[in-house]
């Protein structure tokens, strides 16, 4: 008996071949979107410490844009064209979601997810409790701890291609705050906070203040709290101020920076967990 995961290999192997009409494809391709959809599967997870990316999942995201049609909808006065569903069942799943907010099917969201009017792609997994504020995007495949904030205009990046992309991972209760972009397989460690307006991908040194010591490109380590500065570079051209993520001091573990904490009322649910 073959396995889905050997079956989505298959179809992807032959992928230029399929089309909406592939029948036998599409009951496979929309099985593992059902099942990312449920959090039984994901495209990403950390396993002791490192990301670890199961291809197969996001090869069933690609194929799915390959064996679905475009489809017009309609809500009100607004009119879309597109290939793939939202995401339902809101109440079932204990999810919060405030009008303007959309996420697509095959993205998962946790109980106790609150997402203000913000875009949650295909892929993507958001942890227990976490608040995606008001037009923040998780891109697709992007894997978001338990009790994360990802405050307000947050651009956290989406993969899809190239094969073997990392996602970018943001562990739990991490803080992201407000028009930050992490992008390209960026990660955040667990308990971090990330200043506003940081910019982070794996080119961007992050540099230890205490030390001066770059600590990493793209990883912002556990329970750290950074913001965006500036370093001096050389070229032939003079000198110039090239962006870096600065680690301003270290919370101790499981600690709470006392600026970033959400108002608990907002985060009060209504739902039954
Ligand atoms: C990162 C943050 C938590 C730092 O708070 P803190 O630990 O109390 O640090 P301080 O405010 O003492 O700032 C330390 C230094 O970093 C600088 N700094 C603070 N935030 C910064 C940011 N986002 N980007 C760049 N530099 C920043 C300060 O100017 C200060 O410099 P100084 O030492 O020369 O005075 C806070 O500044 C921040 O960005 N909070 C997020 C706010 C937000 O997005 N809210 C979302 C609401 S939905």
């Amino acid at each position: 008996m073959t396995t889905l995961e050997t079956r989505i290999e298959k179809w992807f192997d032959q992928i230029g071949e399929l089309s909406p009409a592939s029948d036998e494809a599409r009951r496979d391709v929309e099985l593992a979107i059902t099942k990312l959809d449920d959090g039984q599967i994901r495209v990403a997870e950390v396993i002791d410490g490192d990301v670890v990316v199961h291809e197969w999942v996001r090869q069933a995201i690609l194929l799915l844009f390959r064996v679905r049609g475009l489809e017009r909808s309609e809500v009100g006065p607004f009119e879309y064209l597109d290939k793939l569903d939202l995401k339902h069942d809101y109440e079932r799943r204990g999810v919060r979601v405030v009008p303007g907010a959309s996420a697509r099917r095959g993205s998962f969201l946790s109980r106790g997810v609150i997402l203000m009017p913000s875009y949650v792609n295909i892929g993507a997994w958001v942890g227990e409790n976490s608040m995606v504020d008001t037009w923040a995007t998780v891109g697709s495949c992007a894997q978001i701890g338990a009790n994360v904030h990802l405050a307000g205009g947050v651009g956290i990046g989406g993969v899809l291609e190239p094969a073997n992309a990392v996602p970018v991972v943001i562990e739990d209760d991490a803080f992201i705050g407000s028009r930050c972009m992490v992008v390209e397989g960026a990660r955040v460690g667990r308990g971090a906070v990330l200043g506003a307006g940081t910019i982070l991908n794996p080119s961007i040194p992050v540099i230890d203040a205490s030390t001066g010591e770059e600590i990493s490109r793209g990883y912002v380590p556990d329970y750290s709290v950074a913001v965006s500065a500036s370093r001096r570079r050389e070229f032939a051209g003079g000198e110039f101020f090239l962006p870096c993520v600065l680690v301003l001091r270290r919370l101790a573990e499981g600690e709470r920076h006392d600026k970033v904490a959400l108002n608990n009322l907002l985060r009060e649910h209504g739902v039954a967990t």
